[in-house]
């Protein structure tokens, strides 16, 4: 039988030819042998003691980007770009787990395998939104066929633990683009506005030198499975050669936001939205994060709040059983002057212990350990001045002797650094600190989320100790609260094929 696309999302036969069809039984295989393959490498993850314990990551393995991102039901819904085969880029499928409080997660059964009986290679990143009948539907880039191609998936359950791919995919293919030659096309991004359903990709413009563009689309059927060109969005005039990966364009407040990944760190451009000439016009441009966070998503939650999901890069190493993971979800806004802010979700106070309090603590020109704080996994909320000093700031992960793993610190010009990362952080001479070190990786947000930052720290496993310092002169803490850290909960008992 035949399912035509209009009807395919009403059709009681649909769930027949999935489930029980050959689409189905190699989707059950590929995913059964995915399922072994990381929960092999689990011991393995979980020994590691240096591995990150608050923010989000899979049961092992690879993983990369945040991809559908989507609040159902009460709960959060990440999935992820994952190599269920190792701990280094490859064989791209989407993991997948929920939280109710972002900061505790339920390990789900792998969402999306490639179906090599179909030619694909990759399931590449994407984006969820509601259904017609509100269920999340997923969208993806397929990657195997001479050309990129923009995939469907849809739940066969509440729960969104079983995925069947649409038998007509692919909804979006080259051929949409007409004259406009697109490269390196890939990652849709979905969002709704005036009742109508719209979807951005990634990519460059071709014949013009490779500059880098947005393509935007519009969904012509109510079932989300034909879809419009609606032409470049926007093009990056100043950059030339590269491309963007993983576009998000959505609402924020009065304004428009499009997050971008253009093989350096992201950017963000706040401005306005022309849905009937199809062009996104910036007003204000910024990094969203200096460090090695990458390749963006974004969902909105019952409370209303916007939240920013990257990957947070660590360095490959393929001995291990693991690799990087999703930085704190960030709460998004703009601020008076148009530009972005972005602070780690309330939620994360949960895993605080018993808080120590300093005050105005005295720095001069030199490092010295902070009575009494110490540790690898701590939340630390500091208010630093500087008086005569070009900088100060903190020094994590300190062994008794030799190199810190990481320092956070602020200058005279008003630049936030931590480690490789320099970001202009707004206020001279005075800074409000937040900033969360977990094991290898650590977060910064500095006065309130005007800057972010995450990164990799170095330094010896049980190297525990904080320093705070200035250079060139006097500076103060004029207060600092710092608290262990408690591990999230990461559950593996939904994690079943
Ligand atoms: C970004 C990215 C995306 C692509 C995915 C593949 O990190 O390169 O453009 O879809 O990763 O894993």
């Amino acid at each position: 039988m035949r399912i035509g696309r209009r009807d395919f999302l009403g059709s009681a036969a649909f769930g027949a030819v999935g489930a029980a069809g050959a689409a189905g039984d190699s989707r059950d295989a590929a995913i059964a042998k995915a399922m072994e393959a990381i929960t092999a490498a689990i011991p393995k993850a979980e020994a590691d003691p240096e591995r990150p314990v608050c923010h989000f990551r899979p049961p092992a393995q690879w993983n990369n980007d945040p991809n559908g991102t989507i609040y159902y039901k009460g709960q959060h819904h990440l999935f992820y770009q994952l190599n269920p085969y190792g701990a280094v880029w490859g064989n791209m499928h989407w993991g997948h787990a929920r939280s109710r409080d972002l900061v505790n997660w339920e390990h789900l059964p792998v969402a999306l395998w490639p179906s090599k009986e179909k030619g694909e290679e990759h399931v590449f990143s994407g984006a969820a939104i509601a259904g017609p009948d509100g269920r999340p539907l997923l969208f993806y880039t397929s990657i195997g066929k001479r050309d990129p191609e923009q995939w469907l998936a849809m739940p066969t359950d509440d729960e969104l633990i079983r995925w069947e791919k649409y038998p007509e995919n692919p909804v979006v293919s080259v051929k949409h683009h007409g004259g406009v030659d697109v490269d390196e096309w890939r990652d849709p991004f979905l969002f709704r506005e005036q009742g109508a359903t719209y979807m951005v990709c990634g990519g460059n413009l071709r014949p013009s030198g490779g500059r880098a563009a947005v393509q935007l689309y519009r969904a012509t059927t109510p079932s989300l499975t034909e879809w419009k060109h609606m032409g470049t969005v926007f093009e990056y005039r100043h950059r030339e050669t590269r491309n963007f990966e993983c576009p998000n364009l959505f609402r924020l407040g009065a304004r428009w936001v499009l997050l971008v990944s253009p093989h350096a760190p992201c950017e963000y451009f706040v401005g306005g939205l022309d849905l009937e000439r199809g062009r996104f016009t910036p007003e204000t441009h910024g990094t969203l994060d200096p460090g090695t966070s990458y390749a963006s998503n974004i969902s909105r939650d019952g409370q209303g709040r916007t939240i920013l999901w990257l990957w947070g890069r660590t360095e490959t190493n393929p001995e291990k059983a693991w690799n990087s993971v999703m930085t704190l979800p960030r709460i998004l806004s703009v601020d008076a002057d148009g530009f972005l802010r972005q602070t780690p979700a309330k939620e994360f106070e949960s895993l605080r212990g018993e808080a120590r309090k300093l005050a105005g603590i005295a720095l001069r020109d030199a490092s010295e350990p902070l009575g009494g704080v110490q540790g690898d996994c701590l939340d630390i909320e500091a208010e630093l001045t500087l008086d005569t000093a070009r900088a100060a700031g903190l020094r994590l992960r300190c062994p008794e002797t030799g190199k810190p793993g990481i320092e956070v610190s602020f200058n005279r010009e008003g630049f936030l650094t931590a480690g490789n990362a320099k970001i202009f952080a707004g206020r001279a001479g005075k800074i409000d600190l937040r900033l969360f070190l977990d094991k290898r990786v650590i977060e910064v947000f500095a006065n309130e989320g005007t800057a972010a930052i995450f990164t990799t720290v170095e330094g010896a496993p049980g190297a525990m100790g904080v320093h705070a310092f200035a250079t060139g002169g006097a500076a103060r803490i004029e207060s600092l609260r710092a608290w262990p850290l408690k591990p999230a909960r990461f559950s593996l008992d939904s994690f079943r094929a």
